[in-house]
């Protein structure tokens, strides 16, 4: 390692022919070939800064960086307990954890221009969408026969397939994502999650009884598969009966239920997914990436990522069987040091807390586009904001109301040229499917 870095400094000092040489004998060869100077300088930024900020903002985390420009990696203080284990081998959860920054920042800053809620518009725009993606995702239980009659079909789904995206990237300004830790009763934030734009709650979580600590507002509620089947407890949590909710699974046995019986008003949508691993399971993570596809700022209250972890709580009832807490708070402080959210816990309850050292909006793009190259990703470094568009389709419109939209909202329409891009699920270089107005 001391010789590499040695290596990299003479790399420098001779110019871009020996960087690209001293890079390729620790990465990808034909990727590093496509990085410029300026990219191989961005990377390091990048990560010079992320490991400032873990270490400043990360209450005694500490981030050190790997092999190559892109793996970090995060630990704990080795007096840290860990109580988790993995209920398969056996084993306690480690205290150090490996990142790929640059996987993370393409994939999340992808996230922030795409839509995450599924459409009818997707569906039509995946080549045998309705034969297999419904099919697969949506309509197993309901004996659909494959979607072979298409107009049964649709009409069963539209329950809950608008035709085109409810929500566009940047509609709302600021948003709060409230987790269900038993750690929100330990500060009274109640007032200031009122204070945002939008609020996204998570399964069964109450504000009856505990507005003191978690607000009355809800905007959202992201459902996993268990509080979905339970959809009428649901819709009862929120008296105004104005929450719109979000199903992050697959789902045909509960829209069978949905069909059948359960008289909701709420609007009902379901998410699609990019991947972003085994850390990104939870519902945590899916209500952060839905916020960030349609929120300016996101900040998260009420998920478990304080020192001196104990045991899993919920504030609402008893302590449960939860996963590992510890590779979830090292995430969540990757997330924060990439200037994706804001950590709101007891031991950072000032609203006025300022991440320090969090990487430059210029440095995240720099970084991104650099990212993109190296991990070859479809479009990557180009200009054109529709080069990630693996599949195309043009789609008549009828008219969306975007008088009323947020200046940033309408700008960034303007910028993608009016189209719609959804993340396409299990694609290698992270293409997209992308909807383009008709003319
Ligand atoms: C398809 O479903 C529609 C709506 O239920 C029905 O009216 C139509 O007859 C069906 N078509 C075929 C070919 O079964
Ligand atoms: C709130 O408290 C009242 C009185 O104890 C109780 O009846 C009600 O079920 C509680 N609501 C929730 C959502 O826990
Ligand atoms: C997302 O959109 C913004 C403009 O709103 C643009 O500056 C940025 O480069 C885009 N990011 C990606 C990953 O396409």
């Amino acid at each position: 390692m001391r010789l590499l870095q040695f290596g990299f400094l003479v790399a420098l000092a001779s110019g871009l022919s020996a960087i690209l040489i001293y890079i390729a004998g620790v990465s990808n060869l034909n990727a590093i070939h496509q990085l410029s100077h300026e990219d191989v300088e961005a990377l390091e930024s990048l990560q010079s800064s992320f490991r400032k900020c873990v270490n400043a903002n990360g209450l005694g985390l500490q981030a050190v960086t790997g092999n190559d420009y892109c793996q970090v990696i995060i630990n704990f203080p080795s007096d840290t307990v860990p109580k988790w284990k993995d209920p398969k081998t056996g084993e306690l959860e480690g205290l150090s954890f490996e990142f790929n920054l640059c996987e993370a920042v393409a994939t999340w800053e992808q996230v922030r221009n795409s839509t995450t809620v599924l459409t009818r518009e997707f569906i039509d725009a995946l080549p045998n969408g309705w034969e297999d993606y419904a099919w697969r995702r949506i309509n197993k239980g309901i004996l659909l026969n494959h979607c072979q009659n298409k107009t049964l079909c649709v009409e069963k789904l539209s329950l809950v397939l608008p035709e085109t995206p409810p929500y566009v990237p940047r509609q709302f300004d600021r948003c709060a994502v409230i987790g269900n830790s038993g750690d929100l009763l330990k500060t009274r934030f109640g007032k200031e999650i009122d204070g945002y734009d939008a609020v996204v709650r998570e399964n069964g979580a109450p504000t009856q009884n505990y507005t003191d600590y978690v607000g009355k507002k809800s905007t959202f509620r992201l459902l996993n598969r268990g509080s979905a089947k339970a959809l009428d407890k649901v819709v009862e949590l929120d008296e105004t009966r104005t929450e719109t909710l979000i199903i992050k699974t697959t789902i045909h046995d509960i829209m069978n239920k949905m069909i059948q019986e359960v008289p909701i008003n709420n609007p009902v949508y379901l998410m699609l997914g990019a991947s972003f691993g085994s850390a990104a399971k939870g519902t945590g993570l899916k209500a952060l990436e839905f916020a960030l596809s349609i929120c300016e700022s996101v900040d998260m209250y009420g998920f478990t990522v304080d020192p001196g972890y104990k045991e899993w709580t919920r504030y609402f009832s008893e302590s449960r069987q939860g996963h590992t807490p510890l590779h979830g708070r090292a995430y969540y402080q990757m997330m924060e040091c990439l200037g994706l959210i804001k950590i709101h816990s007891p031991m950072r309850a000032d609203p006025d807390r300022v991440v320090k050292w969090v990487p430059s909006s210029t440095t995240i793009r720099a970084a991104r586009v650099a990212s993109e190259k190296l991990l070859r990703r479809v479009g990557a470094g180009s200009e054109d904001p529709l080069a990630a568009c693996s599949i195309r389709k043009k789609q008549v419109r009828r008219s969306t109301v975007i008088s009323s939209l947020r200046k940033a909202a309408v700008e960034h329409r303007k910028f993608v040229k009016g189209t719609t891009l959804y993340p396409l699920e299990h694609s290698l270089g992270h293409g997209m499917v992308c909807t383009l107005p008709t003319d």
